[in-house]
């Protein structure tokens, strides 16, 4: 899969995808990550991005043209199935989607809003799909993207060491993950369910399907729906 994101803070997006299992993804090249800034794509003299709103009100809008040519460059290159815009407004993500997107994408191009948003000709005309992580409002689409490209990226056959691990993640059933322990057996009187250490897997595999049962009856009811 290649990601590029188009960002007028970039920096915000560096940390994010150089160490760990996002790193290794790339190392181990199941994925490409192209971090570009808007800035680079302004033909205007003090290399502005954005203006003032028409009709008035606070704050500065993204402008159509540095995105657009950004866009219009990467598509010389190759077909993007996707453009997708981070943004409160947009369809909120969860882990079905995450998993739709990380079977279903070659190319995608995503965008990281900033001020009070961009030019909505930039949604009507370019962007294919708006997707918000969570009914709050980020200062900006980075780390919004970040969450995006992470959740999908480690769904992606090969990028975890042990794939049934990303299987088992809350959320991929509907349930929450069952508690989980390790050593030692025994901490200050802290004891790990017997269950657990009694070797018996088909018992652990019930004693886990309930416990995630359990926990999602309890904090999110809404999933058993
Ligand atoms: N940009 C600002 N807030 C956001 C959110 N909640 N989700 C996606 N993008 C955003």
């Amino acid at each position: 899969m290649r990601i590029d994101i188009l960002s007028a803070v970039p920096s915000l997006l560096e940390s994010p995808f150089s160490d760990s299992i996002l790193k290794r993804a790339q190392e181990k090249n199941i994925v490409e990550i192209y971090i570009h800034n808007i800035r680079d794509y302004s033909t205007s003299k003090q290399k502005s991005i954005d203006d003032y709103a028409f009709g008035g009100g606070a704050g500065m809008v993204l402008s159509i043209d540095p995105i657009d040519k950004c866009i219009k460059q990467l598509s010389k290159e190759r077909d993007y199935e996707e453009i997708i815009y981070m943004s409160p407004d947009g369809e909120l993500l969860n882990q079905s989607i995450c998993n739709q997107l990380s079977t279903q994408l070659k190319n995608v191009i995503v965008i990281c809003g900033h001020y009070k948003g961009i030019d909505q000709r930039i949604r009507d005309h370019i962007i294919t799909r708006e997707i918000s992580i969570g009914d709050y409002v980020l200062s900006g689409g980075e780390l919004a993207a970040a969450v995006l490209v992470d959740a999908v990226i480690r769904l992606i056959p090969g990028v975890l060491n042990n794939e049934t691990s990303a299987l088992t993640d809350s959320f991929q059933d509907n349930l929450l993950a069952p508690p989980v322990y390790t050593r030692p057996s025994n901490y200050n009187g802290w004891k790990v369910p017997e269950i657990l250490t009694s070797g018996n897997l088909k018992a652990i595999e019930k004693w886990r399907h309930e416990k995630s049962i359990e926990q999602t009856t309890k904090r999110r009811p809404d999933l058993l729906k």
